[in-house]
């Protein structure tokens, strides 16, 4: 045996087992395994109205910071509105050719919407009332006037957010691909996004055609994790 990272892993009993072990299994972890990058996708489906919103249902189920819920969801679905992005978008075909491209929008993380998006939490009983203050207190230590942590917050929870879709949608039987392939403020400015809105994504959804690369291979575990 000459390959040194063998050897090392050999002799390394946690990392050994873990290559010796195969997964579990059940629905969700092979829905996540069974996952890749569509590239190509059936040009004539087309998915209704509610279809698109349970996948932004299922996405908004997604956790965020303080429960803010900073995020929004433009499912560009119709012709013209497809026409329109696809030149902002690297001209990337799957933007006409999928059902639908999802512009993934995170806002800027702003604690003062924190009594506002707690209140439904509190009217279910989940939380008591007194407990609001106790949040919006660090929410805003954390982001009043820190514009570095509001962005980060605006693409943390829409990444978040479209991580959800992409399971949910894969789960359906329906590829996708995030896109980070598009100019950032001709997409604000055609699509109208508010000020603290930032496109954190591109997201094409729909039915696959044949051609579809599998899952690619990854970084072995023992490369990227690090046991503390
Ligand atoms: C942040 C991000 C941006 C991406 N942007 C694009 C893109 O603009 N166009 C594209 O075809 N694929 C894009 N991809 C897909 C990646 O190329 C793909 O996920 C990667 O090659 C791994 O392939 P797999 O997901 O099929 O395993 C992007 C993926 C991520 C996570």
């Amino acid at each position: 045996m000459n390959n040194t990272a063998t050897t090392a892993a050999a002799a390394d009993p946690q990392t050994s087992r873990s290559l010796a072990r195969s997964l579990p299994t059940n629905a969700v972890i092979d829905t996540i395994m069974a996952r890749s990058a569509a590239k190509y996708y059936d040009t004539t489906a087309v998915l209704s109205d509610d279809q698109i919103r349970d996948l932004v249902r299922i996405g908004t189920s997604a956790p965020t910071s303080f429960h803010l819920q900073n995020w929004r969801f433009i499912a560009v679905r119709s012709p013209e509105a497809k026409a329109r992005l696809r030149p902002i978008a690297w001209n990337q075909p799957a933007i006409t050719e999928a059902a639908v491209t999802f512009i993934i929008i995170g806002q800027l993380a702003d604690a003062s919407t924190v009594p506002d998006r707690l209140a439904p939490v509190v009217e279910a009983g989940i939380m008591s009332a007194h407990l609001v203050p106790e949040w919006e207190g660090p929410a805003r230590g954390l982001y009043d006037n820190q514009p570095q942590r509001q962005r980060d917050e605006a693409v943390r929870s829409a990444t978040f957010g479209a991580a959800a879709i992409i399971y949910a949608a894969r789960s359906l039987g329906l590829g996708s691909t995030p896109m980070i392939g598009f100019d950032v403020e001709t997409v604000h400015r055609e699509f109208a996004l508010a000020e603290d809105e930032i496109p954190v994504m591109l997201l094409t959804v729909g039915p696959e055609r044949p051609g579809n690369w599998p899952q690619k291979p990854r970084l072995p575990v023992a490369d990227v994790l690090h046991f503390a």
